[in-house]
């Protein structure tokens, strides 16, 4: 596996696989990988000649100074991870190697996607990931690019994104990966203490819950129970529940047949922010 760290060496690679009409897939990530990356490495590897990882900490995309402080580095352990699934190349820059001395984002028109949920508690975080995403993929050049849909916000702003400024790229949602109990896997896991960990499935088996009340009973009463289920729980902060159109992104308060619904949470345990989302659909 090649490792880069300078963008000029990654280009030459990448410059020589256009050359020879391979096919380029890339997964970006900011390291502390674990097996929902690999699965997204693992789907990239099926359908391309060559499967490039950025791991990079991106800093414009963190509200919370506190948070990209406490971001988890595994970069010796990520680099053995990605060589059991045969990557090809991992690009490693530093924050100057990526902005140069002025790190800040652009602003983005996403056409109001980035208003929805985790804009509205994260202020700003959905311009710094189309900043470093719209850089990666100008660098990276390539073919396909695979995010999972435990981010699914992130994955409807990439998407609107690539189809606004035409970027030759196609972008594939990939499933999102759980841990035997249903805790959706995260970086930020591993910052759990072990009673917090012990907590956290109770997310998804909420998520479940509400898949099942969505076939019956109305949003506002799924809403009020799902806020019931974290009121007295000591290690989890309900921060947001909401039932969302699945392409809007834009809260639902009743249902319509031609619509699919999706629903969104977000939970403190303690400042470890976890998020998970599941389909409201039929399918
Ligand atoms: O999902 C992530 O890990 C990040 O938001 C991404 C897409 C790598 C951009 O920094």
């Amino acid at each position: 596996m090649k490792v880069f760290i300078k963008k000029h060496f990654l280009e030459a690679y990448i410059s020589q696989l256009k050359n020879d009409k391979k096919s380029i897939g890339f997964v970006p990530t900011m390291g502390a990988l674990h097996e929902g990356h690999l699965s997204l490495v693992k789907q990239a590897k099926e359908k391309n000649d060559a499967v490039i990882v950025s791991i990079f900490v991106n800093p414009t995309q963190f509200d919370k100074k506190e948070d990209l402080e406490n971001y988890p580095i595994t970069l010796k352990k990520d680099k053995e991870l990605l060589l059991t699934v045969n990557c090809d190349a991992v690009f490693i820059p530093s924050a100057k190697e990526i902005y140069g001395q002025n790190i800040s984002a652009n602003s983005f028109d996403f056409d109001g996607l980035e208003n929805e949920m985790e804009g509205k508690f994260r202020v700003g975080h959905f311009n710094g990931v189309g900043t470093i995403v719209k850089t990666l993929f100008e660098t990276v050049k390539p073919d396909y690019a695979y995010f999972g849909k435990k981010d699914f916000q992130q994955l409807q702003i990439i998407k609107k994104m690539v189809a606004k400024e035409n970027l030759p790229v196609n972008v594939i949602g990939c499933p999102i990966h759980r841990e035997q109990d249903g805790l959706a896997m995260s970086s930020r896991n591993t910052r759990l203490t072990e009673n917090q960990r012990k907590e956290a499935p109770l997310i998804y088996s909420v998520l479940k819950k509400v898949r099942e009340k969505f076939k019956t009973e109305n949003i506002s009463d799924i809403e009020d129970w799902v806020s019931n289920q974290f009121k007295n729980n000591p290690t989890l902060e309900l921060e947001y529940f909401t039932i969302a159109d699945e392409t809007t992104l834009k809260t639902a308060t009743s249902k319509d047949a031609n619509k699919n619904y999706r629903a969104f949470i977000a939970v403190f345990a303690d400042n470890i922010r976890l998020i998970d989302n599941i389909s409201l659909s039929n399918s």
